[in-house]
């Protein structure tokens, strides 16, 4: 806290952040686009929205009784209220992106949902509390983005209205400025550069958004991907493992058959013996989203993982007991 309200001070001795605090974040009008709904992007928009961006993962109501707290049949996209336990500075809800009209997106124009997603702007021009993963997802291309819009138009409409994200001072000023308009096209990466994919794939993964160990709301510096943040739920804590190169505390010695199979170890499971939550195997990385990822974008992450920097750091992911919370 010490850290944010020092920012807070500076921020308010500045003229152009005391404008943005009055009259909100920086935004763009959304684009007039109207994304047409081809087989194709519902299908690719389905595979972001399940597997690679899991949006699901935070727009749906989940069973927390079952191993990876799978999504519950019918709440696919109805939106959820993150628990207090997430320790998050305020209360925290991922809305409801299914196309009822009223508590859904049903009244959106694609524009303004491309821009939510991509600009962290909401319907109405207030700025999205940054979990959304909207800085990361500004990377998410042109068409990658319109097929995310064709696959949720073709969702179940939900009613399920939720309250709205309440954040405390001070993040709710200082998230003010994270919001930016994409002002220029984004092109997708050349599927043949695994690289340049694998770094793509692992941006609106996020990987790095919950590898990456942080203090008061930042990320440590020299520890990305080095792991050791901290998630939890009543009675319940994991830590996020070092998925850097690094060969003794790291995946350095992991072969890329290696990585493929940890997470296709994961493909028997389904919703009849998937076996309780509980603190031995508690954890919220997205197996049951990420085990449907393609052996091709899988070998494309291990390849990006690869060139990230080694660094040492042990990480018992599993604390025996929770700590207090
Ligand atoms: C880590 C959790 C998380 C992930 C992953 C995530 N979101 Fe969100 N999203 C949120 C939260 C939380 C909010 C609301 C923030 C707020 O209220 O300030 C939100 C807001 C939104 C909004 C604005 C809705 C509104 O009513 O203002 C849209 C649209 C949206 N998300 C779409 C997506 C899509 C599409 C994806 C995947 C490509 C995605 N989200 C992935 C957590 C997430
Ligand atoms: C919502 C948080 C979250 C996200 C997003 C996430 N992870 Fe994880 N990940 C974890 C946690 C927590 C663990 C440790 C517990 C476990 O193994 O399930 C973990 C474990 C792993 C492991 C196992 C490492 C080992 O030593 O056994 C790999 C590999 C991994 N993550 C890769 C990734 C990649 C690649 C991405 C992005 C495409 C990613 N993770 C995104 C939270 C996350």
């Amino acid at each position: 806290m010490k850290r944010l309200i020092g920012l807070f001070l500076l921020a308010s001795i500045s003229g152009a952040i005391g404008w943005i605090c009055l009259r909100g974040p920086v935004t763009a009008a959304p684009s007039a686009v109207v994304v047409q709904r081809t087989p194709e992007r519902v299908a690719r928009g389905k595979y972001l929205y399940e597997v690679v961006a899991d949006c699901t993962g935070c727009h749906s109501g989940r069973n927390g009784e079952k191993f990876n707290l799978p999504v519950i049949a019918g709440r696919n996209g109805a939106g959820s209220a993150f628990p207090k336990e997430a320790g998050f500075p305020g209360s925290i809800v991922a809305p409801n992106l299914t196309p009822d009209p009223e508590s859904g997106l049903g009244k959106w124009t694609d524009g303004e949902i491309i821009r939510a997603i991509r600009e962290g702007v909401s319907r109405d021009g207030h700025a999205l509390f940054p979990l959304m993963p909207y800085q990361n997802f500004a990377k998410m291309s042109d068409e990658d983005v319109q097929s995310v819009v064709a696959y949720l138009r073709s969702l179940p409409a939900v009613r399920n209205p939720l309250p709205r994200s309440s954040v405390d001072f001070p993040v709710s000023f200082l998230m003010q400025s994270t919001p930016q308009p994409v002002s220029t096209p984004v092109a997708a990466p050349d599927r043949a550069d695994r690289l340049a994919y694998g770094t793509y794939l692992a941006t609106l993964g996020a990987c790095s958004n919950c590898h990456t160990r942080r203090e008061k709301g930042e990320a440590v510096a020299g520890m990305e991907l080095a792991g050791g943040e901290s998630f939890r739920m009543p009675k319940l804590e994991v830590l996020s493992a070092n998925i850097t190169p690094d060969i003794e505390t790291g995946i350095g010695k992991w072969s890329e058959q290696q990585f493929i199979d940890k997470f296709k170890g994961f493909a028997n499971f389904n919703e009849s013996n998937l076996p309780a939550n509980v603190q031995a195997n508690f954890t919220l990385m997205p197996w049951l989203s990420f085990r449907q990822l393609s052996e091709d974008d899988l070998r494309a992450l291990y390849a990006y993982l690869r060139t990230v920097k080694p660094v040492r750091n042990t990480v018992h992911t599993h604390p025996i007991v929770a700590s207090e919370i």
